[in-house]
């Protein structure tokens, strides 16, 4: 069989390298992918744009693809998976209506609402009037999101009202998130430990996949602006049995029968980030995607075929599939660009010591092939995974990888994975 993975990033790398482990895949296409895709054994990288349905289609065809896994939110919230499907094209991703569920943050928190789902108190607005009448008689600090998808930095946490103010300044009158910015959502501040739960979802049948936690704060201790991610690891111990049960039972349940209630229903991995304080928890938002970068720590963990898995959901045979973990912990380490999150440099060369460890994996993310050469292309631009019988063993060795990789510029944090750490 040969499999398509739509994206560039770290995760569609890990996507791909996973799927090539099936005995069944003779070849995995990425598109467009990047330099780490272009370079591994049974991967081939194809420059066809994800918004070209018409061409993602032939080539399926050409190819006879026999399973389309699609990595980003952009290419699902704009109808990619319904397409395909419609032309009989294996695809494994939400609908564009479930989508819904990452694409507009006030689909989302009305959703959470109707079904009971906990999540903090909030408004929605789609002008600025309103929106600034609102801010002037409710608790600090509170949080501005654009509704829209921002690439993950449509969320701004403001402390005073003058923080409010400015915030709905930029996204109103500068227009900072364009048009996902016509409408904000205002909530509570939440406070406590984020988690991200992650599940393969086909209708109201789930598996979920092994927990995990991701950092998004570019600063050592969590702190500075947000970036998409700078490091994973799995699993999360915050995530005891008894929570797992708990975000089952009260956010991915009624989630599942929410979406076929409204008469679409859920196909595709299904990430939930929650907000636990106390025991208790909130859905701070939901991705319609797997998370980068949670998918490469949590992919080197899985035993059993991602590709089976995927077939299963789409066949509806997620009732008997096992899937198989190892019992060992993951860390990944995000190398990024000086700059990053804000605006970074492009094209430096990339140079990185072989190493042969098979409990370690470079996953490529913002890389690109010139003349045989690996340069930069992007803000995140490795994700430096590795395996270890514990959390700190796992740390170490993602450290070790992370020092095989150099460019000018290069940076990480040095920290990843110690929350999970006592
Ligand atoms: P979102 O895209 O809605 O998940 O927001 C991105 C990040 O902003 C989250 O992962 C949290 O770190 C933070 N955040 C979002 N909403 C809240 C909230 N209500 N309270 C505290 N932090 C939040
Ligand atoms: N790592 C967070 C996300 O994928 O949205």
């Amino acid at each position: 069989m040969q499999v398509l993975v739509i994206g560039s990033g770290g995760r569609e790398h890990a996507l791909a390298w996973k799927s090539a482990q099936d005995e069944s895949v003779i070849k995995v296409f990425v598109c467009p992918g990047n330099a780490g895709t272009a370079l591994e054994q049974k991967l081939s990288n194809i420059s066809i744009n994800a918004n070209d349905f018409q061409a993602i289609e032939d080539f399926c065809i050409k190819e006879t693809i026999g399973l389309v896994i699609i990595g980003p939110e952009q290419p699902l919230v704009n109808g990619l998976t319904d397409y395909l499907q419609s032309k009989n094209i294996k695809t494994f991703g939400p609908s564009q209506a479930a989508a819904q569920l990452e694409g507009s943050k006030t689909f989302s928190k009305d959703f959470f609402v109707k079904y009971g789902i906990p999540t903090a108190a909030y408004a929605s607005f789609d002008n600025y009037s309103a929106a600034r009448q609102y801010i002037e008689d409710i608790d600090y600090p509170t949080v501005v999101k654009a509704d829209g998808l921002a690439a993950g930095k449509g969320v701004i946490i403001c402390d005073t009202n003058q923080d409010a103010v400015e915030a709905l300044e930029s996204i109103f009158k500068d227009q900072a998130f364009g048009e996902a910015g016509s409408r904000v959502v205002i909530e509570d501040f939440l406070e406590g430990e984020e988690a991200s739960f992650i599940a393969v979802v086909s209708k109201d049948k789930i598996v979920s996949l092994a927990t995990s936690q991701d950092h998004k704060a570019v600063g050592e201790g969590d702190v500075g602006l947000n970036t998409g991610g700078m490091g994973a690891y799995s699993p999360a111990p915050i995530i005891d049995e008894r929570m797992h049960q708990k975000i089952l039972n009260e956010v991915m349940k009624p989630t599942m029968d929410g979406l076929i209630a409204e008469g679409s229903p859920y196909l595709g991995f299904l990430y939930a980030g929650v907000m636990i304080s106390k025991g208790e928890l909130k859905v701070l938002e939901f991705n319609c995607r797997f998370g980068d970068p949670e998918t490469q720590p949590i992919l080197l963990r899985l035993k059993s075929s991602l590709v089976q898995l995927c077939l299963a959901a789409i066949d509806d045979q997620l009732d008997s599939y096992e899937i198989k973990w190892t019992v060992k912990h993951a860390c990944g380490v995000v190398i990024a660009s000086a700059g990053y999150p804000e605006s970074y440099a492009s094209n430096h060369k990339v140079t990185i010591k072989p190493s042969s460890d098979e409990d370690m994996k470079l996953f490529h993310a913002g890389t690109k092939l010139y003349d045989q050469k690996i340069l930069t292309s992007g803000g995140r631009v490795f994700c430096a995974t590795a395996l270890g019988d514990d959390l700190k063993a796992a740390q170490e060795k993602a450290y070790n990888l992370v020092d095989t990789v150099s460019f000018e510029g290069a940076f990480c944090r040095k920290d990843i994975g110690f929350k999970g750490i006592q």
